[in-house]
């Protein structure tokens, strides 16, 4: 036997030396206290049922009633069939009457300019460094913008919030023309159907022939040749009107589709150094485009509760483009708007934003003024508009804060 047999000598044969432990046939019984079960009970004794009863004998239904017999209407003579008559030249045709396009000075629901009241107004978020700003925290050393020796390329900023009315419009004019003070050049792009950004500006969207809507989906014209310049110098257009609306839609069926509005910019990237892009009230195919083509998001933040709530919804869209489309996406900054100092939402509600998003939200912070839609009215950046108000004052400290990041 080799060594090998005998190492696998398999365990509890008989006689071997290591047969197994449990009891064998000849074995004594390993339970010697066993009880044997007692005898189940007895069934009770059987009770016979009722009696069986027959069912009531099958009874059939009232006899079927045919229906009665269809009677033809009475016939109704057809028409002859007349051959349509041949088409008949009218012999003069009405002239095609154009309705005058509407400017919004002609327009009857447009309201008077008001002329700007111009006061000198402090601005909270103007104060020295380390002094504690609206957002309650002390505010940061934010240096002197440095003039620019050569222009572009264009740092891109998404103007986001899928919430309507937070100031992404009013961010995207007042900052632009801040910026422009600094000796930016600036292209303010009107990426919503409504057309406000363009309004706000003085210029009536629905009287253009072409907008954004044609470069992104016709490819048609010279992008120079949409773009508009505004009253403020170095400051330009590219407007949009309710046409942009099917361009969600016909986006859907193209190649690279998020991509559309990168590959519009890119001819005009060298010639800015800020494109503004606002973006419309919505987390649809449209604002993806301007993340995917963006360096910066800034995100203007209403300071009310649900706003605050959306936030996290729009991080997470923005997240998504970082990792999917756009790896250079970041947020520029969170912009508080709409703050009321006198009201304790407002304060609890930038604590809560600040405590959440840390740094990134702005040492400048936008009240909450009636300036804002005054200056919609006359068509004006409001750094032009009433350049000593608070609002002026407050934009130009957030282009600092912008230029800085
Ligand atoms: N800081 C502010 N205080 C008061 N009203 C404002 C302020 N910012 C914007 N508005 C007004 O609120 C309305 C919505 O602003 P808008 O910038 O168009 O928002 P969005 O573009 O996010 O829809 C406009 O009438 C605008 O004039
Ligand atoms: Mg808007």
């Amino acid at each position: 036997m080799s060594t090998f047999e005998s190492a696998a000598q398999p365990y509890g044969v008989p006689g071997h030396a290591s047969a197994p432990p449990y009891p064998t046939a000849s074995a004594p019984a390993p339970y010697p206290h066993h009880q044997p079960p007692t005898q189940p009970p007895a069934p009770p004794p059987y009770q016979p049922q009722e009696p069986y009863q027959r069912p009531e004998p099958y009874q059939p239904p009232e006899q079927h009633q045919p229906p009665e017999q269809y009677q033809p209407q009475d016939q109704q003579p057809q028409e002859q069939y007349q051959p349509p008559q041949s088409y008949q030249p009218q012999e003069q045709r009405p002239a095609v009457t154009v309705a005058p396009v509407v400017r919004p000075t002609e327009d009857p629901l447009s309201l008077p300019a008001k002329p700007a009241t111009d006061a000198e107004e402090d601005d909270p978020s103007t104060g020295p460094d380390g002094s504690i700003g609206p957002t309650g925290r002390p505010k940061r050393h934010i240096p002197e913008p440095a003039m620019l020796e050569k222009h572009g390329p264009a740092k891109v900023l998404a103007i986001c919030n899928q919430k309507g009315g937070v100031g992404k419009t009013t961010s995207a004019i007042n900052l632009g023309a801040a910026l422009t003070e600094f000796g930016r050049r600036v292209l303010l792009v009107d990426f919503d159907p409504q057309g406000a950004l363009s309004v706000g500006l003085g210029i009536p969207p629905h009287a253009l022939d072409q907008t954004i809507y044609n470069v992104l989906i016709e490819h048609g014209p010279n992008l120079d040749d949409v773009v508009i310049r505004t009253t403020v110098e170095d400051m330009d257009l590219l407007p949009s009107n309710i046409d942009l609306s099917a361009a969600e839609v016909q986006l859907v069926a193209e190649v690279g589709r998020e991509h559309a509005l990168l590959r519009t910019l890119r001819p005009v990237i060298d010639k800015y150094d800020y494109i503004l892009v606002d973006c419309q009230p919505s987390l649809g195919l449209l604002t993806v485009n301007a993340l995917a083509a963006a360096d910066g998001v800034l995100i203007p933040l209403e300071c009310e509760y649900f706003s605050m709530r959306g936030a996290a919804l729009l991080m997470d869209t923005i997240q998504k483009v970082q990792e999917r489309l756009n790896p250079r996406l970041e947020i520029t900054g969170i912009l508080a708007t709409m703050f009321d100092p006198r009201t304790l939402h407002s304060r609890e509600v930038m604590a809560r934003v600040v405590e959440r998003f840390g740094d990134i939200v702005f040492d400048t912070v936008i009240n909450r003024t009636v300036r804002f839609p005054e200056t919609t009215v006359a068509g004006e950046p409001i750094t032009r508009w009433a350049p000593r108000s608070a609002g002026a004052k407050a934009y130009r400290a957030l282009a600092r804060e912008v230029i800085a990041r």
